[in-house]
């Protein structure tokens, strides 16, 4: 089934789609170069041409140089390119992660990416810690499928507020505008997917501000009838999601409740090395990563799991309009976990290297 959000962006094709690559840190470069020639063949075999230009920025760059994102680097994304494809942005001797708040969050700010789309879904039935009644861990029959709509642009990230003596401030921005978009971005998707239940997740018996959630999840969901408009707090989301995940289809959230819900979303089914993600903005070039950050203990010993980085690049693929070679890359990561070869952090013993081969070798 599609996964596109939205129209599909710059589509074209005969177009060759520039891909800016920022690796990144720590496991970064090990799961973005390692899924480079899976994607490269799956578009290949399509008829899907991708030019991969590699940029520099992260932590060494910025300890060097001390360069963050370049308004000249920024502005080449913004304007000629169509896509960028980013490992994973954080490393232990930038400790303030001024860097990210730079190329991660800066990118999606300034690019407007109001969109950070966030699929879990279980991709072997073993992957998930959850048991299914009368069965053991590791037998489960679940069906987990779902997507969590990020609002990526507002909120708490935003870094608003001050310090008044010993009385640190953070202000959480939700604007109706920002509210409004993303929760329609969530009822467009479920309508143009053949779902038939929209989440939203706040905390509006305690935050006064998320008022504003509720008024604007009424008013989208009243123009989408069929679409059932159901909502939880997060706390209570929390442990639906633990005890019976496959009830949920649609997910919207706001930036901050999006990113703890997809950790524990990837936590459903299997761990970070699983779970893909894309920053969009229909109709502009989108950032695509994987949810997991740059697991510094990992990084260098080539055991870094690189689906998360492959399914990446399906999503990537789906949103420059290629559907076929997006799912040729997620049918060859299923048959690769079915075959048992698997990472470490999937209880495996296969390096970086032997998924990635695998995962070629089927496509
Ligand atoms: P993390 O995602 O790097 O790691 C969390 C846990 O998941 C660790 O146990 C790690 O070993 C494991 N893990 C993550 N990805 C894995 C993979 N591909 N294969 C196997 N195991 C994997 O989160 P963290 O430890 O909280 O953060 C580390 C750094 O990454 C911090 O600087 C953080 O700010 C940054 N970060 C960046 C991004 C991003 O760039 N998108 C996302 C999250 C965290
Ligand atoms: C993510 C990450 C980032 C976030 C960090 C690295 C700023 O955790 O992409 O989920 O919080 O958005
Ligand atoms: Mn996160």
């Amino acid at each position: 089934m599609s996964r596109t959000v939205g129209r599909s962006d710059r589509r074209t094709e005969k177009a060759t789609h520039r891909v800016a690559v920022i690796a990144g840190d720590g496991i970064g470069p090990e799961v973005i170069e390692a899924a480079i020639p899976i994607i490269e063949r799956a578009a290949g075999k399509h008829g899907v041409a991708l030019a991969w230009e590699r940029l520099p920025y992260g932590a060494d760059h910025y300890l060097k140089t001390g360069e963050t994102l370049p308004e000249k680097a920024f502005r080449k994304l913004r304007d000629d390119t169509d896509a960028i494809f980013l490992g994973a942005i954080g490393d232990p001797r930038v400790p303030g992660n001024e860097h990210a708040r730079d190329i991660l969050l800066g990118l999606r700010f300034k690019l407007d990416l109001y969109i950070n789309f966030r699929p879990v879904r279980l991709l072997h039935p073993d992957l998930t810690p959850l048991r299914s009644d009368g069965r053991t861990v590791g037998q489960s029959d679940r069906n987990i499928d779902f997507v969590i709509f990020r609002e990526n642009t507002e909120g708490v990230y935003l870094g608003r507020g001050r310090v008044e003596g010993q009385t640190y401030i953070a202000e959480e921005i939700n604007t109706a505008r920002g509210v409004e978009r993303i929760i329609r971005a969530a009822f467009e998707w479920a309508r143009t997917h053949g779902k038939t239940r929209v989440t939203m997740s706040d905390k509006s018996n305690a935050v006064p501000a998320h008022r504003v959630w509720q008024e604007q999840f009424k008013a989208v969901a009243a123009a989408h009838a069929g679409i059932e408009a159901e909502h939880r707090y997060v706390d209570a989301l929390a442990m639906d999601l633990v005890r019976k995940p496959e009830r949920f289809q649609v997910i919207v959230t706001n930036n901050l409740y999006g990113d703890i819900l997809s950790d524990l979303g990837a936590g459903l089914v299997g761990g970070l090395g699983f779970a893909a993600s894309a920053n969009l903005h229909p109709g502009r070039a989108g950032l695509f990563e994987p949810v997991h950050g740059s697991a510094p203990p990992l990084a260098g010993k080539g055991v870094a799991n690189p689906v998360a980085a492959v399914l990446t690049g399906a999503l990537m693929l789906e949103q420059l309009g290629h559907a076929e070679p997006a799912r040729a890359l997620e049918r060859a990561v299923k048959e690769t976990l079915a075959a048992g070869v698997r990472s470490p952090d999937a209880g495996g013993t296969a390096t970086t290297r032997d998924v990635a081969a695998a995962i070629i070798d089927r496509i």
